[in-house]
């Protein structure tokens, strides 16, 4: 930290303008962040109220002594890395506010480019078959965030089942699909990947854990000190998981039925050997993330497709 800022300074700010440069210089001097001025911002928004270019567009504007002390702590939270996300409790998903805390994975924005692909194929399924009745899975809901997206932007699916193993993401889930108003069209099923489903879907979604163990290191501390890490590893290569949804998978699936998969950089070609073994005759296509890695798998069982 800088020698003039301390927790106490920053207490004591008596402006926006004052609060922000103070909380910046002391993210940015602790290298606690990449975005340092942004998760300043976006801090002092969650405290006041105001939104970030009403922030900025004021600075003058005084802070009460709560409100700064407030900010103080958690920004010094941040500096001890602990995820914006978890400090605001919210994370934004395909433009749906989720709550978030650490009872589940923050949603990521790669997760919504695969939950894109689902949507871009439920609309050709339903441009073709209009009233079709479409049933969809998300296997490690988390969160809630693949799920409920899914069924906020499709209000044609018919329904959804999410799955989880653990009972306190389905909770925090739970209380997602209530506030976005989709809870309706959506029946979560605790226990093992696809074990709890009660009949075969058309749409299988998946984030599963693909961390390896020995790959924990990799990854920055606001990640494994804070999420959940029944959320982050998976056996061996990090791909138990996967290997045993694979093999699951058949019997769950309606015929025609289009899996979308989330994976780690590394592991397209073990995926897609899975995706094959299972599903001989399908066809599979693989997806870029934001910084052009390999990172999802999209799988049409029929071989329609390929
Ligand atoms: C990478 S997180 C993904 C969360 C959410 N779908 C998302 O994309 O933000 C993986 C989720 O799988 C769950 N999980 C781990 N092992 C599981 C298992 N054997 N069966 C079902 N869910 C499992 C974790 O609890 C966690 O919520």
């Amino acid at each position: 930290m800088p020698h003039d800022v301390t927790h106490d300074t920053l207490a004591a700010a008596a402006t926006w303008g004052d609060a922000l440069h103070q909380a910046t210089a002391w993210l940015r001097d602790t290298a606690a962040s990449d975005s340092p001025s942004l998760d300043a911002q976006v801090l002092l928004a969650h405290v006041t109220g105001a939104s970030r270019p009403v922030l900025l567009a004021y600075p003058e504007r005084q802070l009460t002594p709560e409100q700064a002390a407030l900010y103080a702590d958690l920004v010094s939270r941040r500096a001890n890395r602990e995820p914006v996300a978890y400090l605001t409790g919210h994370r934004e998903f395909l433009g749906l506010d989720f709550l978030t805390d650490p009872r589940a994975l923050i949603p990521r924005p790669e997760t919504e480019l695969l939950v894109e692909a689902a949507l871009t194929e439920l609309r050709a399924r339903f441009e073709h078959a209009p009233t079709a009745v479409l049933i969809a899975a998300d296997i490690g809901t988390g969160s809630g965030a693949v799920a409920a997206s899914l069924a906020s932007h499709e209000p044609r699916l018919a329904r959804v089942y999410a799955t989880d193993i653990s009972p306190a993401a389905l909770a925090l889930a739970t209380e997602n699909t209530q506030r976005l108003g989709v809870s309706d069209r959506i029946t979560f099923l605790q226990g093992d990947l696809l074990t709890p489903l009660p009949e075969p879907v058309d749409l299988l979604l998946a984030n599963l854990p693909y961390v390896a163990e020995r790959d924990a290191a990799t990854l920055p501390p606001d990640v494994t000190r804070f999420e959940p890490h029944l959320a982050l590893y998976s056996a061996d290569d990090g791909l138990a998981h996967l290997r045993r949804f694979f093999a699951d998978a058949p019997a769950h699936l309606r015929p025609g039925a289009t899996l979308f998969l989330e994976f780690g950089y590394d592991q397209r070609d073990a995926v897609t050997a899975l995706a094959h073994q299972s599903f001989p005759t399908g066809a599979v296509r693989i997806g870029t993330d934001y910084a052009g890695w390999d990172r999802y798998a999209i799988v049409h069982t029929s071989s329609a497709h390929s």
